[in-house]
């Protein structure tokens, strides 16, 4: 069910507890060497602890360790290889992608982008070799799909600093450090019940879901989540969680909880599990887009960039797929399928013109679905001067429009993200010009650092507005109360011979596994299909675009002859990626 379907990360234990990430054979390795009744002994403690905590039952999806053998093992080959059209070439697509064609179906992905990766996005200075994470940047400890994905792909992890002690926060013009704000946050002028002073800004958030974990406790997971869908975050912290409002001003401006105020409750858990400065998290050494580039070249099979699908239309033996080449040509080109897995954003789907048209519930979920817009800002500076305030990582935070600024960890450069803001508080930042945006960021940087900063940045920065992309067209979702109580499982049930995955369509909502758990159900869904297996045998898959003579990348674009078609094609096996 879907409300079962949570980050398996958060308890308020684990929250204490950091936990180290699970993919470490070594570790294992050690604990057989010790007398096997203390390791037994030891499993059932672990096992008894984390079945008496409700948030922990709830957190956990059904078929994870289904999952995770199949990340780790593939699927089984197949007797009947299907032509698969994967739209997207996201994290979802291309997992979806290498899974299938590894099974040995004929899988080809249409991107709309000139580019991999979708939300995956590494900005790389050409002049300093710095990287910026416009999209993902870090995977928590809990996420064991992802970090098998990435360890059968060869890519290496490090840690992912999220709390760094010496990192500032400000607000209404006062300036602690956050060692300090841990342990009296009333210093930044809130006027907290005494019951609240003294205790970090975590805590005082973790006594107000004493509550919800009582209703969990007596209502079960399912009904107390439906009873959390139907409030914001607000309402609860007011009411059931019993904070005084200057507490949860406080929750608000410190820990950036004011994006989730006047979203579902529910949603707020599931992303609170994922994201905590007490959880651990991992990044990819030499960037996040390493990862679409592995699946990419790991893959075998098309994927066309500069290809918006724009129509399907189902027939009794297989789908029609309408990519739109770009102008002046606009001569639509139709890819036939037995199958079809859509992996696209919300908004993004709407934009397909269905025939037959997608049944009204699927329309209403699509619909219903929220996107809060997510905005980067990184400043360029000569050097990383808040080393010299001994911050290695972590960030800050700020009641200025920048909101949180992230810190490279040492050697990592000094590419600032000089502001992370979501929901709300990326309106800040809606509708400025590139200087302009850049100039705010670099305003409360120098407001928390000092005047000084502004002769150290180089002058150069990047801004990325999620909401403004014109494929994904929007941060990630993040759901409001729902009106109806039937969030049911629309998008793991085909429509047809289309299937759906995508950050939007698991949760928790917002995480590349979250992607990656929706591709590898539909991949399975697919791959044990049956019925009628394609009965156009032979070669040339897709038809129109598998025999073109070209196989040139996306820096040829524009240069080709129009003969060829608007779109690059990669021929995957053959070629290295260059985009
Ligand atoms: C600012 C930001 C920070 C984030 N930080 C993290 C983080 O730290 N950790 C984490 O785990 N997650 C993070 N996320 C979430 C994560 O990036 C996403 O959940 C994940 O990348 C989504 O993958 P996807 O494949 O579902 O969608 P996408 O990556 O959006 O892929 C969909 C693809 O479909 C393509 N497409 C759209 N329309 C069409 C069409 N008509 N035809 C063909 N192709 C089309 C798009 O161009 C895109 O490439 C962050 C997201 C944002 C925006
Ligand atoms: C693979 O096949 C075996 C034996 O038929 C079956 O038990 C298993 O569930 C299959 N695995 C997947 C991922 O479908
Ligand atoms: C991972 O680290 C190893 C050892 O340092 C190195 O040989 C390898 O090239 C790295 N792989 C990637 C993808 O960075
Ligand atoms: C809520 O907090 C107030 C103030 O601390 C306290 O007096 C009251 O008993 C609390 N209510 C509940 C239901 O816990």
């Amino acid at each position: 069910t879907p409300n079962d379907d949570f980050c398996p990360g958060l308890t308020r234990k684990a929250m204490g507890a950091e936990r180290a990430p699970q993919s470490q054979p070594c570790t294992l390795r050690l604990l057989v060497l010790i007398p096997i009744l203390l390791s037994l002994a030891a499993s059932q403690d672990w096992k008894a602890e984390r079945s008496q905590d409700p948030f922990e039952k709830c957190m956990q999806d059904p078929d994870y360790e289904q999952l995770l053998k199949v990340v780790t093992w593939g699927l089984n080959r197949t007797l009947k290889p299907q032509r698969v059209i994967v739209v997207g070439a996201g994290v979802a697509g291309l997992v979806a992608a290498k899974v299938l064609s590894d099974a040995g179906h004929k899988v080809t992905v249409l991107e709309a982008d000139n580019r991999i990766g979708g939300r995956i996005f590494t900005y790389r200075d050409q002049n300093t070799g710095w990287i910026g994470e416009l999209g993902a940047m870090r995977m928590p400890g809990s996420h064991r799909i992802l970090h098998k994905l990435c360890q059968r792909l060869g890519l290496n992890l490090t840690k992912f600093t999220q709390y760094d002690k010496n990192t500032w926060t400000e607000v209404h013009q006062v300036k602690l450090r956050n060692y300090v704000v841990e342990k009296v946050p009333e210093k930044l002028g809130y006027a907290l019940r005494p019951q609240e002073k003294g205790q970090s800004p975590e805590d005082i958030y973790q006594m107000a879901l004493n509550q919800a974990l009582k209703d969990l406790k007596a209502l079960g997971c399912r009904k107390a989540m439906k009873k959390f869908e139907r409030h914001t975050l607000l309402e609860y912290l007011l009411g059931e969680g019993n904070l005084s409002r200057p507490a949860v001003q406080l929750l608000g401006d410190v820990m950036s909880e004011d994006g989730f105020f006047y979203l579902s409750f529910a949603e707020a858990l599931r992303a609170h599990s994922c994201l905590s400065d007490r959880l651990q998290y991992s990044r990819i050494v030499g960037g996040w887009d390493l990862l679409p580039r592995a699946l990419l070249s790991s893959l075998s099979g098309l994927v066309l960039l500069n290809a918006p699908v724009v129509a399907m239309t189902q027939g009794p033996h297989d789908v029609h797929v309408q990519i739109d080449t770009s102008p002046p040509e606009r001569n639509l080109k139709v890819l036939k399928a037995d199958m079809v897995l859509l992996t696209a954003s919300g908004p993004a789907v709407k934009r397909i013109a269905f025939s037959p048209p997608l049944p009204r519930h699927m329309q209403e979920a699509l619909r219903r679905l929220h996107y809060v817009p997510a905005t980067k800002v990184f400043l360029s500076f000569r050097r990383p001067f808040w080393r010299e305030e001994h911050i290695e990582g972590g960030h800050s935070n700020t009641d200025r429009p920048s909101r949180m600024i992230f810190y490279p960890q040492p050697r990592e450069g000094a590419l600032l993200l000089a502001s992370y803001t979501w929901s709300d508080a990326a309106a800040a930042f809606a509708g400025l010009s590139r200087e302009e945006a850049l100039r705010l960021a670099l305003d409360d940087v120098a407001a928390l650092h000092g005047p000084l900063v502004r002769q150290l940045w180089d002058g150069t920065g990047v801004v990325k507005r999620w909401a403004e992309d014109p494929h994904s067209q929007g941060g990630f979702v993040v759901q409001p109360p729902a009106l109806w109580q039937t969030e049911k499982d629309y998008w793991r049930v085909p429509y047809g011979r289309i299937y759906f995955a995508g950050e939007h369509t698991a949760y928790p909502h917002g995480w590349v596994e979250t992607a990656v758990k929706s591709a590898l159900r539909a991949a399975i869904k697919i791959n044990s299909r049956k019925g009628p297996a394609s009965d156009t045998e032979g070669q040339g898959h897709v038809h129109g675009v598998a025999g073109s003579p070209s196989h040139d990348l996306a820096k040829e674009e524009g240069s080709h002859p129009a003969a060829q078609g608007q779109f690059s094609l990669q021929h995957t096996t053959h070629t290295r990626t260059l985009y």
